[in-house]
């Protein structure tokens, strides 16, 4: 079994962006801007934000936040992306996901310029991806894809079972997982809450990828010897043996299921960690306008 190690992959793909940034900005480019938006008090989002703006700041790119607070309404929110959007200044925009339930993530989503949507998650960027055009890949799927080609894991005609279908993780995956192209060319499955006899799947998989949002849910009886197990899935369990009061469990039950693979990410330090070199690729190519050639 080898461990993917996403934490040492992420630091070396970030000094090359760091050098691609220092050579196109001594070329004369601008410096890439990436502005997010944070609603609310949640604490993950609270830290995931400050990640992404510590990198950004890491790697020689301008950032900005805006913060609300939960009871903003949509309506100043969407005037605030638009004028965001409307700002030459600023590559990148993301509004850091949940937000409050009186806001509508599809209204956000949408409002968002699809040239500006690091995240990938507009409509428009996603049907790019779907039939192979240019785009902004969004960050778990692109650290998944990052991963396997770092390790060279054999794609083709392989059998990968994705679990989870949500508009981030498990329908993205899935379809570069399917694309013609390396990493990819594998016949996949998309299991979800209503597929029966769900380890009749996993237990024919090559590659399975978790992004099922309930901790420890792979078990050992349902992969097979020789697996390549990737695990999206991060939830906070309260330890009070620990200093921040809890632990940080994947999909995957990790302990019982790693004797049985080839390959395995952890968590943390699996996916987590790529999940941030995608941004600043996205925020890079926006700033290069490599995606929408005419803005
Ligand atoms: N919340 C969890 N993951 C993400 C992400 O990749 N982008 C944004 N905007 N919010 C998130």
């Amino acid at each position: 079994m080898e461990l993917i190690d996403g934490k040492s992959v992420s630091e070396e793909l970030k000094k090359n962006i760091q050098q691609e940034v220092s050579n196109w900005i001594a070329s004369g480019g601008k410096k890439p801007h990436l502005c997010a938006i944070l609603v609310g008090d949640d604490g993950a989002s609270h830290t995931y934000v400050a990640a992404k703006i510590k990198d950004c700041e890491a790697i020689g790119f301008t950032s900005s936040l805006f913060r609300f607070d939960s009871q903003v309404t949509e309506e100043k929110l969407l005037s605030t992306i638009i004028e965001i959007n409307q700002n030459p200044d600023i590559d990148g925009l993301i509004v850091q996901l949940p937000l409050p339930g009186h806001i509508s993530v599809d209204r956000v989503t949408q409002t968002i310029a699809p040239e500006k949507d690091v995240d990938g998650f507009h409509p428009q960027n996603v049907g790019r991806l779907s039939i192979g055009l240019p785009t902004y890949v969004s960050a778990t799927p692109f650290g998944i894809i990052k991963l396997m080609e770092y390790y060279g894991i054999e794609t083709a005609g392989k059998h990968c079972v994705v679990l989870g279908r949500s508009n981030i993780v498990g329908t993205p995956a899935s379809i570069l997982m399917s694309r013609n192209a390396y990493p990819g060319n594998a016949t996949v499955t998309i299991c979800h809450s209503k597929t029966k006899d769900l380890e009749k799947y996993t237990l024919q998989a090559d590659i399975i990828i978790a992004a099922i949002g309930i901790p420890e849910f792979l078990k050992a009886h349902m992969v097979k010897p020789g697996t390549v197990v990737i695990d999206v899935g991060i939830t906070r369990i309260e330890d009070s043996s620990k200093k921040a009061g809890f632990r940080l469990v994947g999909d995957v039950d990790f302990a019982a299921v790693a004797p049985l693979c080839s390959y395995i990410t952890p968590v943390p330090g699996g996916v987590g960690p790529m999940t941030r070199i995608g941004l600043l690729t996205n925020t890079l190519k926006s700033a290069r306008k490599e995606i929408y050639t005419t803005n």
